[in-house]
């Protein structure tokens, strides 16, 4: 059994990671602040603040046979973990995101799109453009330091429990909910998720064998309509009827798609389906297995649950959005 770092591991992809490494056996260290949450029951947590320079001198040098980073808006923090653990790394993962290409709209793109430029520096949370490029450079210093042991994961919609987005799982809980629900009228638009738990468990088992290479990393394409049908059927009230809603009617009445406060998640206009239409038949030939979506959305909604169903959420309508909608498209 081998020795794990998790950059991370506090909330969401890198604790199931960590959680996931656990269960196969491993000894799992994660570093972060621990502002997040608490590391999985088993695993060791090194406090440290990778805005501080110099914030991993404490586990600079010690040797790991996998260290998995999933730095999301930062080079610098990429640059640094390099620096410091590289060296003695076995082997080394680093999470991206499919937001690097160039080309949000074509569909069945492979790995070899064009890129976003690199960026070093600015705000990727406000600016989907400056999150790709900082994910470009992030996955560009993996490959000039660890080349020859490095995995990057170009990772698609992760879903499921533990999500703090409440993008996907505006959908479970709407549905259980029951009663008229607001579905955006693109049945046919591209869709493409990936469970958080198959993620993390592809990722420990690519460490594993050392698999290296880059990937898009999210489940089969497949569509809206197909992904809303099996969210309904697993966990739809008895009472559910999904009302669909025309994309300009939703748009002048200021939803706006994707993600965000009165939005619809999921619902992507075509400038942007190809996020969800990526060519990930690598990826599934590499190992990655996906659940259904039926199983997501049931981990999702309990998720939902202890969160709380009334919640002000991050992502959806609230239920006066949706009610103006149904009574006045
Ligand atoms: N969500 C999606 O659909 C999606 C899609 C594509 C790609 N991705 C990528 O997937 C990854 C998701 O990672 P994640 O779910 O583990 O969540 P995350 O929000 O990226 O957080 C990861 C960890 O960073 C730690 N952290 C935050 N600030 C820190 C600091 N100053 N110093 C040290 N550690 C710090 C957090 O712990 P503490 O707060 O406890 O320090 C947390 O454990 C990211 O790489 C993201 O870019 C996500």
């Amino acid at each position: 059994m081998g020795r794990w770092l998790v950059l991370g591991g506090t909330r969401f992809l890198s604790r199931a990671v960590a959680a996931e490494a656990l269960a196969r056996g491993h000894e799992v260290v994660c570093a972060a602040r621990g502002e997040s949450g608490a590391v999985p029951e088993g695993a060791a947590l090194v406090v440290v603040d990778r805005d501080v320079p110099g914030g991993l001198d404490a586990l600079r040098g010690e040797r790991f046979d996998a260290v998995v980073d999933v730095a999301r808006m930062s080079y610098a923090w990429v640059r640094d973990a390099l620096d410091a653990l590289a060296p003695t790394a076995a082997h080394w993962t680093f999470v991206s995101t499919v937001s690097v290409y160039a080309d949000a709209a074509a569909l069945g793109q492979g790995v070899d799109g064009p890129l976003v430029p690199r960026r070093e520096s600015g705000d990727g949370a406000t600016d989907p453009e400056v999150y790709g490029g900082l994910k470009v450079a992030g996955e560009q210093a993996v490959r000039e330091a660890a080349g020859d042991r490095a995995l990057v994961v170009r990772a698609g919609l992760i879903c499921g429990p533990g999500d703090g987005s409440d993008r996907f799982g505006y959908w479970p809980a709407r549905f259980a909910r029951g009663g008229r629900a607001v579905v955006p009228d693109a049945a046919d638009q591209p869709a493409q998720i990936v469970d958080v738990r198959d993620l993390a468990a592809w990722i420990v088992a690519a460490g594993e064998r050392g698999l290296t290479g880059t990937f898009d990393a999210s489940g089969p394409r497949t569509t809206l309509g197909a992904v809303l049908d099996e969210v309904a059927a697993a966990v739809g009230a008895a009472d559910l009827e999904r009302v669909p809603v025309a994309p300009d009617v939703l748009a002048a009445a200021g939803v706006g798609p994707w993600a965000g406060p009165s939005s619809l998640p999921l619902w992507l206009p075509a400038s942007h389906v190809g996020i969800v239409a990526r060519d990930t038949a690598p990826a599934a030939a590499a190992g990655l297995r996906c659940r259904p979506v039926a199983d997501t959305a049931r981990a999702a909604l309990e998720h939902e649950r202890a969160l709380g169903l009334d919640r002000e959420r991050r992502a959806g309508l609230s239920p006066a959005e949706e009610s103006r909608l149904l009574t006045h498209p």
